[in-house]
């Protein structure tokens, strides 16, 4: 069986920073689940597609062929070939991926999509539900939580180095908004598997993170090769 190691949790937690760097040290492939609803999101506003359209919104999700690339040094994004990286980091984009995340027919269509991501030598895989719905049999789950004032602070510096501006109250109202949206959905929710290991990572630096992850890994697949 291809291992898998599953990172979900809240938006602003540090999810997308500790998979990329597991992934390298493991020399795995990554799923970045997020992106797909971002990419969803993105196309659905490029192609103007209502939101109450479903089967327009289903053709969508049918059609998009998200990429991850990554040459060790910066990770990028590809939508159909395009590079979308930044322009799916927006709250807007974030804030629509939320709402079609939502739906069941939605998450239907892509979670085929995001299994098929699954390649040996193994699968790193962040976002929401990686541990409960897409791969419940993950050798390792890992549930990310910290303080909303905390996460608010991380994404504002996020979306600054990314040349976007933001104001840390409306933030940090986005992010609440969204917590809710995604716990309370009734569609695969966000939330701890049983068996999920919980990092709390407030007052915590990345590299302080990685090491705890890498404890666990260390534990379950014995020693990492640094
Ligand atoms: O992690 P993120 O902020 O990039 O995710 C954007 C939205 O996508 C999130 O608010 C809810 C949805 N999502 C989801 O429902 N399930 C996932 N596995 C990942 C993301």
């Amino acid at each position: 069986m291809i291992p898998v190691i599953t990172i979900d949790g809240p938006g602003g937690t540090g999810k997308g920073s500790l998979s990329l760097r597991l992934k390298r040290t493991l020399g795995w492939f990554m799923l970045d689940s997020g992106a797909l609803y971002r990419a969803l999101a993105f196309s659905v506003s490029e192609r103007d597609v209502s939101s109450q359209d479903e089967k327009g919104l289903l053709e969508v999700a049918r059609s998009i062929n998200v990429e991850f690339l990554d040459d060790g040094l910066q990770s990028s994004v590809l939508l159909n070939g395009q590079d979308i990286s930044n322009l799916i980091r927006t709250e807007d984009i974030g804030t629509l991926a939320s709402k079609l995340a939502a739906s069941a027919s939605i998450r239907a269509v892509l979670l085929q999509k995001q299994r098929d991501f699954l390649k040996s030598p193994g699968l790193v895989a962040d976002g929401r539900d990686m541990g409960t719905t897409v791969f419940p049999d993950a050798a390792l789950k890992i549930f990310l939580t910290a303080s909303i004032e905390e996460r608010s602070l991380r994404r504002l510096k996020q979306l600054k180095e990314k040349g976007i501006t933001a104001r840390l109250a409306r933030l940090s109202q986005e992010i609440a908004e969204r917590d809710n949206r995604d716990s309370k959905r009734e569609e695969s929710p966000m939330r701890p598997a049983k068996d999920a290991e919980i990092l709390d990572t407030t007052g915590l630096g990345l590299d302080e993170v990685v090491s705890l992850a890498e404890k666990l890994i260390e534990t379950r697949f014995g020693k990492l090769q640094h």
